[in-house]
């Protein structure tokens, strides 16, 4: 059963020697051309079945999406768009297919529709593209993290605690769905849930992680985490992938700088090995921008965008001067913004948008904002004000990394604590890194999502994770 992957096939010389190839038929033209697809490249090999050598039951059998194994010799192309194609000398259907029934037709499908069959769209070429270019993304995070000497730390998907504070959570109950045991009001006893404690889905694995970076030096995670916020927009999504870096002996700009780099690592790599693909999805785009007004295209095409993101140095300005910037830009004074600039808001997506997109017109990392609109941990200015955050806004997306240095003095982080109700008996584990040789630490998480969306192009967050989960969508 050795196979020969079409990709490989493709970028070989054509040396007559005989190959087996196994895939699925994306078209067949007069009875003899066959293009197939296995999933290694959005590139067709075109297998040629002589004239009046296979029978009439066979050809019947060989429609769009069938499954088959075929035999054959490599030989040179004479058809336009390809080097090569296998001359068949023995085909066999793996599995039949009915191609009025099968959703997917050889044109081109909205990608609304086509998440409507989420189950059958790796199938496309665009979401062939999508989908290898994101588990080279993932891969790639491993290795430059692998390099650089991080010990990849596993934390819980199951957890009692709420890393963000925001009450986002999903709960996990082993409660019995018909009868539940009920408090003395009638009201059901959630503190049993597990067993005998109330737990949820992690929304982050950072306080795990700086337990690990307190102990290893330097950690990532990099795992699903969860969200029980009702957003129905083109970047959230209920269940997310996140990679989470926690440095001990970083500060703020130690943190920036790692993840300026890990940013650009890992889109290089992308570039470096996905050429094909994200040429396919470069045209796609150009197509997409076709129907736009002029004024609304953008200036660069894809792989433009992701080579200058590579090659320059992301913008750093602190939120005070963001909301600067924001004030002084005719948007504000024209009054386009839909929500009020002033220094203390939680920026708006418009907001981080003219930053990135019309301002700069490049990645901003903005740094130290009002304490109030962040998480209890992050490390408190001595402006009393603000906090050393950081988040990292991209073109087109809006915020992709979220980060910090942590508080790393116990008496300031217990009395923030209690500032923000975070229960602190209830995190004695985390407290005990402050109270057990506490140093200075720092981290961001990275949306896997966004960054996805921001290499490949796609517009919706739905597109470049295989079974999306927003409201209501659970199926498959
Ligand atoms: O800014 P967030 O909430 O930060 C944290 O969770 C920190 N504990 C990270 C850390 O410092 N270790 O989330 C981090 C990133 C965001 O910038 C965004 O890219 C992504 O996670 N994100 C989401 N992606 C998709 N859907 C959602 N609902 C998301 N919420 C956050
Ligand atoms: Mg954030």
């Amino acid at each position: 059963n050795k196979r020969t992957r079409i990709k490989e096939l493709l970028t070989s010389e054509p040396q007559g020697q005989t190959v087996t190839v196994m895939g699925w038929v994306r078209t067949f033209r007069n009875n003899q051309f066959v293009a197939l697809n296995d999933g290694s490249t959005n590139a067709n090999l075109q297998v040629v079945l002589e004239l009046g050598r296979f029978d009439e039951e066979l050809l019947k059998r060989i429609t769009t999406s069938a499954s088959l194994k075929v035999t054959g010799k490599v030989i040179e192309s004479m058809g336009k768009g390809q080097k090569l194609e296998v001359k068949a000398d023995e085909v066999e259907i793996l599995g039949d297919s009915d191609s009025e029934k099968y959703p997917l037709q050889p044109k081109k499908h909205s990608l609304e529709f086509l998440r409507e069959i989420a189950h059958l769209r790796f199938r496309t070429n665009t979401f062939g593209s999508v989908f290898r270019i994101r588990h080279s993304l993932a891969f790639a995070v491993h290795q430059f993290f692998n390099d650089k000497g991080f010990v990849y730390l596993h934390t819980p998907i199951i957890t009692a605690s709420d890393a963000e504070g925001a009450g986002e959570m999903f709960r996990v109950s082993t409660l019995p769905f018909d009868n539940p045991p009920r408090k003395e009001d009638g009201s059901i006893d959630f503190s049993e849930d597990f067993f005998g404690r109330a737990t949820n889905l992690t929304v982050s694995g950072q306080l795990e992680g700086e337990l690990g970076a307190t102990a290893f030096g330097d950690i990532y995670t990099f795992g699903p985490t969860f969200r029980a916020e009702n957003s129905n927009t083109a970047r959230h999504l209920a269940e997310f992938w996140m990679i989470e870096p926690e440095m001990a002996f970083y500060d703020l700009e130690d943190n920036a700088n790692l993840a300026e780099e890990f940013i650009q690592y890992i889109i290089r790599y992308i570039m470096d090995k996905h050429a094909d693909d994200l040429e396919f999805l470069r045209q796609r785009l150009l197509e997409e921008e076709k129907q736009k007004p002029q004024n609304e295209r953008s200036e660069l095409d894809l792989i433009q965008k992701l080579k200058f993101v590579t090659e320059n140095k992301f913008e750093r300005i602190t939120y005070t001067e963001a909301i600067d910037i924001l004030l002084q830009s005719p948007a504000y004074k024209k009054k386009k913004f839909q929500y009020d600039v002033k220094w203390g808001i939680d920026m708006q997506s418009e907001h981080e948008r003219y930053l990135v997109e019309k301002h700069f017109k490049k990645p901003v990392i903005v740094t130290n904002y009002p304490k109030e609109i962040k998480a209890f941990y992050m490390r408190q200015n001595d402006d009393g004000k603000t906090v050393a955050a950081m988040d990292i806004l991209a073109p087109g997306i809006g915020e992709i990394v979220g980060g910090s240095q942590r508080e790393e003095r116990m008496d300031k982080l217990t009395k923030r604590m209690e500032e923000m109700h975070v229960p602190a008996e209830e995190l004695w584990w985390y407290l005990d890194t402050r109270r057990y040789g506490t140093v200075p630490h720092a981290g961001f998480g990275l949306g896997f999502e966004r960054m996805v969306q921001f290499v490949t192009g796609m517009g919706n967050i739905r597109d470049v994770i295989a079974f999306p989960r927003t409201p209501k969508n659970a199926e498959f």
